[in-house]
């Protein structure tokens, strides 16, 4: 059984971002010039991570989820897919990536033990994709979704980051791959985040609105029967599609009151709440020999550290992290 946070919430997924470096840089999560990666021996080895999911699945947490910066740019990642795999009582083991070198990687991760991926994706077009990643190439990412779906990395879900004014007038082609395959597309709410809490202010598009710009070119949207996560969105099909739309509202819904989660940086810290910069430090206890059940413990006290609810709505934001350093 999960362990109950303060406010009886049960806690059952960790994210753990594996590098805060990525080979893109999407303009809403990074400055043109990049963020400073963090040196190397600040980065948890996989050694310590493989504790650390250890110590959290003995409070009954099944589910992780790894994340970056791009996990993909970690050198040896398919070893740590496999060690994490093989822990008992991790029921479900992801990632979130952008794709780019899916291609590459799709099937020794899934012989490895990665269940699925979600693949952020924020544009259908090439030379916007260009322009968003300010370096990416929308055709790799592709091959990459290929290449998953081939290894039986599903349901494969694509993540789109609605920007007024960059991508917005795409909603309406994204919610049409669901008419054509089976795809699971997920539209989430722009967060005021780091350094680029400006784009989120203009930018920001809710989720209401693309809902309504769907149903303008589709028809209703129903509600889909089939859970397709363990996170925040609620899913919908359009009539004869044979894939799901999702809709992740942070900010216009604040769905704190279900969360289920915990997040490991790539440096080592616990961070309860996305949104909120209070972290708990597992690396320098790990140096100093800390073992499981001392590691197990600074879990519960994490979780005893949870918030009740974030307060992007009276424009509290966190500042010190980008979001390429957390992963999501
Ligand atoms: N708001 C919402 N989602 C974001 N992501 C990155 N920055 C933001 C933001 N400010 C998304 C990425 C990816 C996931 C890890 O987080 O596009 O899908
Ligand atoms: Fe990299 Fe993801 Fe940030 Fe884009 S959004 S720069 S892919 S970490």
């Amino acid at each position: 059984m999960p362990y109950l946070d303060n406010f009886n919430r049960p806690i059952s997924y960790l994210r753990v971002s594996v590098t805060d470096r990525c080979n893109l840089r999407c303009v809403y999560c990074m400055p043109p010039e990049g963020v400073p990666w963090r040196p190397h021996e600040e980065i948890l080895r996989y050694e310590e991570i493989e504790l650390i999911v250890r110590a959290a699945t003995s409070l009954g947490i099944s589910k992780v989820r790894l994340t970056g910066g791009e996990p993909l740019v970690r050198l040896g990642l398919v070893e740590l897919v496999h060690k994490l795999a093989h822990i008992p009582g991790i029921d479900d083991l992801a990632m979130t990536t952008n794709g780019t070198l899916l291609a590459r990687y799709a099937a020794e991760l899934a012989q490895a033990g990665l269940r699925r991926v979600n693949v952020s994706l924020d544009t259908l077009r090439p030379e916007r994709f260009r322009r968003i990643t300010r370096r990416g190439n929308l055709a790799a990412v592709f091959e990459g979704i290929a290449a998953a779906r081939e290894a039986g990395l599903v349901p494969l879900k694509v993540n789109m980051v609605m920007v007024r004014g960059l991508n917005d007038d795409e909603v309406v082609d994204f919610a049409r791959l669901t008419l054509e395959g089976d795809w699971h597309v997920r539209f989430i709410e722009l967060m005021p985040l780091g350094a680029n809490a400006a784009w989120a202010g203009d930018g920001y598009v809710s989720v209401g609105e693309a809902r309504r710009r769907i149903e303008a070119a589709f028809g209703e949207l129903l509600p889909a029967k089939v859970r397709v996560g363990n996170g925040p969105a609620r899913y919908y099909r359009l009539s004869g599609a044979a894939g799901t739309i999702g809709f992740i509202s942070p900010v216009s819904e604040h769905f704190c009151y279900r969360c289920n989660r915990l997040r490991l940086t790539a440096d080592g810290r616990l961070r309860p709440c996305l949104l909120s910069d209070y972290e708990i430090d597992l690396r320098t206890p790990l140096r100093l020999g800390a073992d499981l059940a001392e590691i197990r413990g600074l879990l519960i006290r994490s979780i005893g550290t949870k918030p009740e609810r974030h307060h992007l709505g009276e424009s509290i934001a966190p500042r010190e992290r980008a979001m390429s350093e957390i992963g999501g």
